[in-house]
């Protein structure tokens, strides 16, 4: 964890501020965001943790502020553009394709990078790479028993699985993961929460999840969000001593299951 050499942040927003009309839901967040490491976003229910992954993704401009991801400017990349990037994303409700295997998934996320970096290759080469990458996915998220199964007969935690495969077939180098273990019984969780921690040896995850075991298990840092603000970063030790996180959150009666 510890690193002698400063190194410039994979991701670095500087006074990123999105309001919706009068209502402010990020407000004014500079955030450093370290290559290789699992950096969480806690905080309550309305806090602003979507809205923050929304902009970092390009699914949402914002009022005010930038994004730097390694060193150049997307603040204003749209959704497609900042996926080129290398910046994957997962959703808080799962977005796959019930009527497609986990394959065909998969190969619609490699599909979705690949298309224009590749428009220059001869179409047989292009199916054949996005084919390896949605095969690899399918490997690295731990689904390859269900390859050829229609997504609509798995499991809600296999399919937030896949749904986390087809973000992964394209490569990313820094995944934005919203709940992904939202709605999923403690197997499932396990599960994922094993996901994720592989996952982290070779990416930058920024994780947004309320289940506050699993974040203290698997984050590096942590940021503490209040009505649309950092409250707090920190290692988890930090944030379990912090008295401004106990007042604002973790010490609420059911602070830890807000979404
Ligand atoms: N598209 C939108 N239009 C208007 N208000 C929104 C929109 N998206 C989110 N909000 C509001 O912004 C605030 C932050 O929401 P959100 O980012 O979803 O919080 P969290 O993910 O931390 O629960 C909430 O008050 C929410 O109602
Ligand atoms: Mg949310």
């Amino acid at each position: 964890m510890t690193d002698p050499i400063p190194q410039t942040p994979i991701l670095q927003t500087q006074a990123l501020t999105k309001a919706f009309g009068a209502l402010v839901a990020v407000s004014n967040v500079s955030l450093d965001f370290a290559e290789g490491r699992v950096h969480a976003i806690i905080g309550p229910n309305g806090a602003g943790k979507t809205t923050l992954i929304n902009l970092l993704s390009g699914d949402l401009l914002p009022t005010q502020g930038t994004i730097a991801y390694r060193g150049e400017d997307i603040t204003h990349l749209p959704s497609n553009a900042v996926s080129q990037m290398g910046i994957g994303r997962s959703y808080q409700k799962t977005n796959i394709f019930p009527d497609f295997t986990c394959l065909q998934n998969c190969w619609l996320g490699a599909q979705s990078r690949l298309n224009t970096s590749m428009k220059f290759l001869r179409p047989a080469r292009t199916y054949r790479r996005v084919m390896e990458r949605a095969e690899r996915a399918i490997e690295q998220c731990g689904l390859t028993h269900r390859r050829d199964t229609r997504a609509a007969a798995m499991s809600y935690g296999e399919q937030r699985q896949l749904e986390i495969g087809m973000m992964l077939a394209t490569e990313p180098g820094l995944l934005l993961l919203d709940e992904p273990l939202a709605g999923m019984g403690p197997d499932e969780s396990g599960q994922v929460i094993d996901l994720i921690k592989r996952l982290s040896q070779h990416h930058t995850v920024i994780l947004i999840e309320h289940d506050m075991d699993a974040v203290f298990a698997v984050a590096d840092l942590l940021t503490v969000m209040v009505n649309g603000e950092v409250l707090e970063t920190g290692t988890p030790d930090q944030i379990r001593a912090s008295q401004a996180v106990q007042d604002a959150y973790l010490g609420t009666e059911d602070g830890g299951h807000h979404g």
